[in-house]
């Protein structure tokens, strides 16, 4: 290999942090599993000096994450939604952020519910469509917050339209990539300011923990956010950092692995007589299937099928047996869910409406099991409608 040839995506995943332990050899970071550090003397310190501010764990996984997305460094905090309200303590009282209308039902619960009482703004807007964003800035605009592809709809935003409609304004670009993963799309190349994952779906993978990060393309952001943990201290612990260093190892090949499957339920469902829609990117008839396939390099895992009727969904998840009824995705198993009573309850009837979430609506997280017993027990849970 030439010196100056750029490592690939799955180097990057396995090295990127993960340098062997240069106390032991160790080839698995170790998990540091301590509160404080001994300093040499007052002042003098080998750079680590209490465990709310930084730990050797989160400092590789922050590294990781960071190189996986292209960014200068990224902060990981105790959940998503934790990296999410760290994202909006970077703001102050009156200024202004515009979300995607159909997002996470946490992210709207967050913003109208908690911080709008601190004098954050927000607005709700389709951001599929560019123009809409660049309609909802204000004099006080400081953050546009995409989710694409959203949850659960599948609905895509075009990153770089909207980034060249932000900098226009000096407005900072924040995409969620939770459903992507770098793997499949990489925001910051396309001019996002910021990146934000639930780490707890693709990224860690394996279901066992909570986490988020996000990731800054400048010193600024990450010093702030920096600010934000040691202040706040919803940091992620030592051993959840692990588990996603752990996961991301093998986030390539269980992405195209989620990616193959997903595919294969996406076109099955398409075609199920039993099944009235389906929102799948990777579908042609999907309304941005031409913008995902530019954007994006797969379509991954998430589905959202229309079975027409809240009784209609009762009965196809009362009978599913390999896919797993529960919150969350991104995990090796298939997970299957009910966004209007799980995920997106807190939106009440109308906001759901609003948005086109109905009561009929299942979404599936595509796991990593042989699709054909996916196929099967979908075919099964269906004939009960
Ligand atoms: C797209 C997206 N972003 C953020 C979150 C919040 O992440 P967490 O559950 O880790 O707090 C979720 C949770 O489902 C999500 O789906």
């Amino acid at each position: 290999m030439k010196s100056d040839k750029k490592p690939g995506f799955s180097t990057i995943s396995i090295h990127a942090g993960q340098e062997p332990d240069p106390s032991t050899g160790a080839v698995t970071v170790p998990i540091f599993a301590t509160s404080t550090y001994v300093q040499q003397e007052l002042g003098k310190n080998k750079g680590y000096e209490y465990a709310r501010v930084s730990n050797p764990t989160r400092t590789r996984l922050e590294n990781n994450l960071a190189a996986l997305e292209g960014g200068v460094a990224s902060r990981v905090f105790a959940s998503g939604m934790a990296a999410i309200t760290a994202m909006c303590t970077m703001l102050r009282a009156g200024d202004h952020i515009i979300c995607s209308h159909n997002v996470y039902g946490g992210v709207p619960r967050l913003f109208n519910q908690i911080l709008a009482h601190y004098g954050l703004e927000f607005s709700y807007v389709d951001t599929t469509d560019a123009g809409a964003v660049e309609k909802a800035i204000r004099r006080n605009t400081k953050f546009a917050y995409v989710e694409t592809p959203t949850n659960p709809l599948m609905a895509v935003s075009d990153i770089a339209a909207i980034a060249r409609v932000c900098h226009r304004r000096d407005v900072e670009l924040v995409v969620d990539n939770t459903f992507m993963s770098p793997y499949f799309q990489r925001p910051l190349a396309l001019g996002a300011d910021m990146v934000v994952h639930s780490t707890t779906k693709f990224l860690n993978g394996h279901s066992d923990g909570l986490g988020g990060v996000i990731i800054c393309t400048t010193a600024e952001q990450a010093e702030k956010l920096a600010f934000v943990q040691k202040s706040t201290g919803a940091i992620l612990s030592p051993f959840e950092c692990w588990l996603v260093l752990r996961g991301v190892k093998t986030l390539a090949v269980r992405m195209e692995q989620h990616d193959k499957n997903g595919r294969a339920v996406a076109a099955f469902l398409n075609q199920h007589r039993k099944v009235e829609k389906v929102y799948y990117p990777g579908l042609p008839g999907h309304a941005q299937h031409e913008l995902a396939k530019r954007q994006m390099s797969g379509f991954g895992s998430m589905i959202n099928l229309e079975t027409g009727s809240l009784k209609n969904a009762k009965r196809m998840l009362a009978k599913v047996r390999i896919c797993s009824l529960g919150e969350s995705l991104g995990g090796v198993e298939t997970l299957i869910s009910h966004p209007a009573t799980m995920t997106h309850a807190a939106l009440g009837e109308k906001g759901r409406k609003a948005i086109g979430i109905t009561d009929g609506l299942v979404r599936i997280s595509v796991g990593i099991e042989d699709v054909d017993d996916i196929l099967d027990d979908l075919d099964q849970a269906l004939d009960n409608i």
